[in-house]
C-alpha cells in the first residue's frame, strides 16, 4: 500500500476506534448524537446530543434503551456474568423545591416496558404487575418523590430494585466522602450534574451502587449493596437503558453519557466532552414593550388571516384522510390503524414504495411515523357493507396469530371502498425473487433447506397449533418471505377464507394458483389442510428445482414440474432435476427426501398424503420417508386427474361465477 494510502488508513482506523463503540458488551456513549438507542414514550435526543428522558410533560414516561439483547447469563454454567456500568445524569425541577418523578438504569426483557405507568411508578411497572416475579426486571432508582405505599425513605434517595419499586436496598442521595469522613447529601433535583456507578460481580452476586458530584472521582465505598441473584431473575436476554417519569409534579431528566461493559470495567467517560446540560435558563416574559402597540394590530390580522387559511385546508384534510369507523369496531381499536398514518408510511401510496400487486389489489411497504415500524400495507378495494363485520373480526383474530414463520399481521383500516391490511415488513421480500429470473443470488442448498423446515413449521402452527384451524390455501414460493438472514416467513395465511366472507358479490377472491390446485378442489370446492399439503408438495420441488410449477413458455405439452421430477426418478436419476445453479454443492440425501417428499405430499389422493406434523418429522429425520408406490404417483394417472380435475373445475366453475387468471392465479368472480 503506498505511504499516503496508508496513512489514510490509520486515520480512519483511528477514527472508527475512537467512535461510539459497542463490540464486547462495551457501550461508550459520549452523548447521544447518532447513537441507535430505541427511545419510547416521550424520551429524545436532544440538538446538542443529550438524552431528554422526560420534559415538563405532566404524567408522562420516556424510556430509552441499547437495542442490542445481552445476556447477563454464562450458558455453559448457568452463572450470572459480571457487569460494569457509569453515567452522568441531571434533573432539571420545574419549580425549584419540587420535581417529579425520577429516573432509572434498567435491565429488561423489553425495549419499552409495555403497560408501565408513570408517575411512582417510573415508567417501570403498572399498579397489577409491581412486585410480580414475571417482570424479571432490575432497575436503580433514582427518585425524587416519597412514595408511602412503596416504604420510600424520603423524597431524595437511590434505590435497587428488583421485580418491584419497593427497593430491596436504599439510602439518600449522597456519598462517603473517606477524607472528611463523613457522609455528604446530594440533592437529585439541584440540576447539577451527578456521576453514577453501578457495578455487578458474578461470583458473589453483589450488586453496588455509587454516586458524586461531576467530576470528582468514584467514591470507594459503596452507598448501598445487594445480593441480587441474576439465574434467578434474568432471562437470556436483557436490554439495558433508562426508565423516567413524571406525575403532577415534572422535570427534565437528562442523561449525559452512559458506558456499559460486560465481564469489565466499564469504559470511562469524557467528563469535558460530555454535552452540557442546560440549566433552567427560561426567560422570564419582559414587560410590554413600545413595539408592541404598532405590531399588535398586524399580528391579530395575520392571525385571523391564517385561520381562515387553516380551516380551509383542515376541511381538506379531514375529507382527505376520512376512514370508515362502526361501533361494533371499538372493540377491535388496538387493532385499527389510522388512515393518515397508513397515508404517511406509505409517502401517499406513492408508487415509488409499490412493492407488489394482484388480483387482490397492491401492496406498498412503508414506516409508521410513531413507532417507526416498518410495514407492508395491502390495499384492496371492497365496495359493500355485506360481511364486512365477519371479515374484520377475522382480520383482528388472525392478527392475534404470532409466530416466527408467520408474517405478523398487524392491523386494519377501512375507508370508503377500501380496505387495507398490515403487516409487518419482511427484509428480503418474496422467495420466488431468489429462485427465478435470477433477479437475487441463488439461495445455497442448506439455506433452502432452513426455508423449506420454516415453511414446514409456520404451516404446521396454521393447522395444529392454534385454536382453530387455519387453512392457508395458497402457498407457494412467492407467498414466502425472507427476513433479513433469510429466515422463512409464510404470508398470506388464511386470506383466501376471508375472501369467502364475499364482502360484495364483485370481489374477485382467489381460489388457489394453477399448478397447486389439489384435484379434489374440484370436486368438492373446499380447500383443506390436505390440499394445503399438495401446494406444500409442489412448493418442495419448485424450491430444489428452482422451476415454476407450470412453466408457462411449454407450448404444447403441458408436463408440469411435478411429472418431470417423476419421469427423472423413473430414469433413476431424481437427481438430475435439481437446479444447475447449486452447482452439485447440495446433500444428496437430504435433496432426494425434499423431492420424493415433495412427490407424496402432491399426490393424487388426499388420503396418501401425509400431514404437516408427519411432513416435520420426515424433515428432520425423526421418521423414515415411507418407499413411494412409484406407479401409483404414475404419471398418467397424475396428468389424468390433473387435466379432468382442472377442466372440470373451470366447467363448474363457470356455470356459477366468472374465472380471472391473473398471472396463474385464479380468481372466481361472483355473479
Ligand atoms: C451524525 O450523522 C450525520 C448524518 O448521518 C453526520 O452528518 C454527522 O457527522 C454525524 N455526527 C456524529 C457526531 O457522528
Ligand atoms: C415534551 O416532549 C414531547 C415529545 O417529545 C412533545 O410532544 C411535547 O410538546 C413536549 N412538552 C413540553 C411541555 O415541552
Ligand atoms: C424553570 O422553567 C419553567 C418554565 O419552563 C419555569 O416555570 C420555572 O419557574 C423555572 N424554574 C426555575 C427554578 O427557574
Ligand atoms: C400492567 O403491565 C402488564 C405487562 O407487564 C400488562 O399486561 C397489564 O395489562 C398492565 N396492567 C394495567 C392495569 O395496566
Ligand atoms: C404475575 O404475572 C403473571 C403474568 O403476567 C400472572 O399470570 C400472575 O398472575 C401474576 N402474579 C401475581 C401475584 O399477580
Ligand atoms: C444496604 O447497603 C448497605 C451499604 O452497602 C449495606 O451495608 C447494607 O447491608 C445493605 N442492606 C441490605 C438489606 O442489603
Ligand atoms: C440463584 O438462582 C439459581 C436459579 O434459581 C439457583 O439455582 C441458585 O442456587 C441461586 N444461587 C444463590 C446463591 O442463591
Ligand atoms: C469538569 O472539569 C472540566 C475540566 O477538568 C471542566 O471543563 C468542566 O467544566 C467541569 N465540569 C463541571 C460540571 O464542573
Amino acid at each position: 500500500m503506498p505511504e499516503p494510502l496508508n496513512f489514510l488508513f490509520l486515520i480512519l482506523f483511528l477514527s472508527l476506534a475512537t467512535a461510539t463503540s459497542n463490540n464486547n458488551n462495551g457501550l461508550v456513549f459520549n452523548g447521544f448524537t447518532n447513537s441507535s438507542l430505541a427511545l419510547s414514550g416521550i424520551a429524545q435526543i436532544t440538538s446538542n446530543g443529550l438524552l431528554l428522558l422526560t420534559n415538563y410533560t405532566k404524567e408522562a414516561l420516556g424510556h430509552a434503551f441499547h437495542p442490542t439483547p445481552i445476556n447477563f447469563i454464562d450458558p455453559s454454567s448457568g452463572q450470572p456474568k459480571s457487569f460494569s456500568t457509569t453515567f452522568v445524569f441531571a434533573i432539571v425541577p420545574q419549580y425549584p423545591d419540587v420535581s417529579g418523578h425520577g429516573l432509572a438504569f434498567v435491565i429488561s426483557p423489553s425495549k419499552d416496558l409495555p403497560g408501565s405507568m408513570p408517575s411512582q411508578h417510573l415508567g417501570l411497572v403498572n399498579t397489577s404487575d409491581n412486585g410480580n416475579r414475571s417482570n424479571h426486571l432490575i432497575a436503580v432508582e433514582l427518585d425524587t418523590v416519597q412514595t408511602v405505599e412503596f416504604f420510600d425513605i424520603d423524597h431524595n434517595h437511590v434505590g435497587i430494585d428488583v421485580n418491584s419499586l419497593i427497593s430491596s436496598n436504599s439510602s439518600t442521595a449522597g456519598y462517603y466522602n473517606k477524607n472528611r469522613g463523613q457522609f455528604e447529601t446530594l440533592t437529585l433535583i439541584s440540576g447539577d450534574a451527578m456521576q453514577v456507578w453501578i457495578d455487578y460481580t458474578g461470583d458473589d452476586m453483589m450488586l453496588e451502587v455509587r454516586m458524586a458530584q461531576i467530576n470528582t472521582t468514584r467514591p470507594e465505598i459503596p452507598l448501598i449493596t445487594s445480593l441480587v441473584n441474576f439465574s434467578d431473575i434474568v432471562p437470556d436476554e436483557m436490554f439495558v437503558g433508562f426508565s423516567s417519569s413524571t406525575g403532577a409534579a415534572s422535570g427534565l431528566h437528562y442523561i449525559s453519557g452512559w458506558s456499559f461493559s460486560l465481564q469489565g470495567t466499564a469504559q470511562a467517560l469524557d467528563i469535558s466532552n460530555l454535552p452540557s446540560i442546560p440549566r433552567n435558563n427560561t426567560q422570564r416574559i419582559k414587560g410590554p414593550s413600545m413595539v408592541l402597540p404598532v405590531v399588535l394590530p398586524l399580528i391579530v390580522g395575520l392571525l385571523v388571516f391564517t385561520s381562515v387559511i387553516g380551516y380551509f385546508f383542515l376541511v381538506r384534510r379531514i375529507k382527505k384522510f376520512a376512514e370508515i369507523k362502526e361501533d361494533w369496531e371499538l372493540e377491535y381499536g388496538p387493532h385499527r390503524i389510522s388512515y393518515k398514518d397508513l397515508f404517511d408510511a406509505t409517502k401517499g401510496f406513492n408508487d415509488k414504495n409499490l412493492i407488489g400487486s394482484g388480483g387482490f389489489g397492491q401492496v406498498y411497504k412503508g414506516t409508521l411515523p410513531q413507532s417507526r415500524v416498518k410495514v407492508a400495507v395491502k390495499r384492496i378495494s371492497h365496495h359493500s357493507k355485506q360481511g364486512v363485520r365477519e371479515f374484520v373480526s377475522e382480520i383482528v383474530s388472525l392478527s392475534r396469530l404470532r409466530h416466527r414463520n408467520l408474517v405478523q399481521l398487524l392491523g386494519y383500516c377501512r375507508r370508503q371502498g377500501e380496505l387495507f391490511l398490515v403487516y409487518d415488513f419482511v427484509e428480503n421480500g418474496s422467495l420466488d425473487r431468489f429462485l427465478f429470473d435470477g433477479e437475487k443470488p441463488a439461495l445455497s442448498w442448506s439455506e433452502r433447506f432452513k426455508v423449506i423446515k420454516d415453511v414446514a413449521t409456520g404451516l404446521l402452527y396454521l393447522h395444529e397449533g392454534w385454536e382453530q384451524v387455519v387453512v392457508h390455501r395458497d402457498i407457494k414460493a412467492s407467498n414466502v418471505l425472507l427476513d433479513a438472514n433469510h429466515n422463512g416467513k409464510l404470508s398470506d395465511f388464511g386470506l383466501a377464507r376471508l375472501y369467502d366472507h364475499g364482502t360484495n358479490p364483485q370481489t374477485t377472491h382467489i381460489v388457489g394458483t394453477l399448478g397447486y390446485l389439489a384435484p379434489e378442489i374440484s370436486r368438492t370446492g373446499k380447500a383443506t389442510t390436505s390440499s394445503d399439503v399438495f401446494a406444500f408438495g409442489v412448493f418442495l420441488l419448485e424450491v430444489v428445482c428452482a422451476k415454476r410449477p407450470m412453466e408457462r413458455n411449454a407450448q404444447e405439452d403441458v408436463l408440469g414440474l411435478v411429472e418431470s421430477v417423476l419421469e427423472s426418478w423413473k430414469k433413476g436419476n431424481v437427481l438430475s432435476v435439481v437446479d444447475p445453479n447449486l452447482e452439485c454443492l447440495f446433500d444428496k440425501a437430504e435433496a432426494e427426501l425434499v423431492l420424493k417428499l415433495g412427490l407424496l405430499c402432491s399426490h393424487p389422493e388426499s388420503v396418501a398424503r401425509p400431514s404437516m406434523r408427519q411432513v416435520m418429522q420426515f424433515l428432520e429425520g425423526s421418521m423414515q420417508l415411507p418407499e413411494l408406490p412409484i406407479d401409483s404417483l404414475g404419471s398418467s394417472a397424475r396428468l389424468k386427474s390433473y387435466g379432468i380435475a382442472f377442466d372440470d373445475f373451470l366447467a363448474t366453475s363457470l356455470s356459477t361465477s366468472t374465472i380471472e387468471i391473473f398471472s396463474d392465479e385464479i380468481y372466481l368472480k361472483h355473479s
